[in-house]
């Protein structure tokens, strides 16, 4: 798949996620195979008012391009002005929130709220394709904003004529949250309505099944996944093999997952200091051990954690939960 001029290979893309796709994360998805990585959304009245927490932001680095940047906002001149900062900061395009419900993006008229009014988000998305025309811009919507009241379709034509290089579709109405099951045939009826962009699905991926399913029943040209990559960056590669070959490959080892954790901590020390790196791995780490035995110890005792060598004492007894409970008594 090519979007603008950028080949994204393979077309497994990982979601944006606010709090997780930071710099570690995307590096480590990269490295399992991500053809895409976005940042989490970045306000673009941040950026105008030259917020300093928010140019921490800007962390993409070679091994993650191509790298987009995703930004929101409601006003067209704000977006440009911020898209033109981070284009001038090396990220190699720049997506466009239209998906976010929370009421701090929605009711400064960012996000998905720019869904009820689509004159505005035209102009938001002329003005941003206009400000960075070396780069490609894309906009990643929602099925709607209140249920039944379907726009994408209609806003996806509009970004097209815009100069949008990509579409994606997370689908969902804004106002379902992530509750209910996203309807994927909105994704389908968005691909048949642009006809030279491509348009990225996204809703509900969990296995390369779902990923294959998805591409065959709407004809999306490439896949977006989010929770189900929270922890589990193997299933992007698993995501992609599957694609390519009918093959899937087994779950990682146990092994596998403190070793990735760990090489998540380091990064995340190494990005952020310890003292905000390790509060933030509390919550983090604790995605790489769905399913493994002892995984609620191993995520409690994340939540103590005062310092990387704390997370690499726990990392060094995943796998043994035995030992730290009762151990059995070796004359019985
Ligand atoms: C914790 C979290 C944070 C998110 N932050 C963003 C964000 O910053 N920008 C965005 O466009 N979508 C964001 N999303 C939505 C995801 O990108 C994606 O559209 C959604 O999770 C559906 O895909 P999934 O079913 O594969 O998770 C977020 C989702 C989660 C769970």
């Amino acid at each position: 798949m090519r979007i603008g001029n950028i080949d994204i290979w393979p077309n497994v893309i990982l979601a944006p996620m606010a709090g997780i796709t930071a710099h570690p994360f995307r590096v480590i998805c990269k490295r399992h195979g991500a053809g895409l990585v976005v940042t989490e959304l970045i306000s673009s009245h941040a950026i105008h008012y030259k917020n300093q927490k928010t140019f921490g932001m800007f962390d993409w680095t070679d091994e993650e391009r191509p790298a987009f940047c995703q930004l929101f906002g409601g006003d067209p001149a704000t977006m440009a002005e911020a898209a033109r900062v981070v284009v001038e900061q090396g990220c190699d395009g720049v997506d466009i929130n239209m998906g976010c419900w929370v009421p701090k993006v929605a009711k400064t008229g960012a996000g998905a709220a720019l869904l009820k009014d689509l004159c505005q988000a035209e102009k938001v998305v002329r003005a941003v394709v206009e400000a960075v025309p070396e780069v490609p811009v894309t906009v990643k919507v929602r099925t709607g904003w209140s249920q039944g009241d379907v726009t994408a379709i209609r806003f996806a034509k509009a970004a097209e004529e815009a100069g949008v290089k990509a579409v994606t579709v997370h689908a969902r109405f804004a106002s379902q949250g992530f509750t209910g099951t996203a309807d994927w045939s909105i994704i389908g009826e968005v691909k048949a309505a642009v006809s030279k962009i491509p348009v990225i699905g996204n809703g509900d991926i969990e296995t390369p099944q779902d990923a294959r399913r998805m591409l065959d029943e709407t004809g999306c040209d490439a896949v977006m996944v989010g929770r189900a990559a929270m922890g589990n960056p193997w299933l992007l590669q698993r995501i992609a093999l599957y694609l390519e070959t009918g093959v899937d490959s087994p779950e990682p080892t146990v092994e596998e997952r403190v070793a990735v954790a760990r090489e998540h901590a380091r990064l995340q020390v190494a990005q952020m200091g310890e003292h905000i790196g390790v509060r933030e791995l509390r919550g983090l780490l604790g995605h790489y051990f769905k399913g493994v035995p002892g995984a609620p110890r191993i995520r409690e005792a994340l939540t103590k954690a005062n310092t990387l060598a704390d997370i690499e004492s726990i990392l060094d007894g995943v796998g043994y939960p035995l030992l730290t409970t009762s151990p059995p008594c070796p004359l019985s």
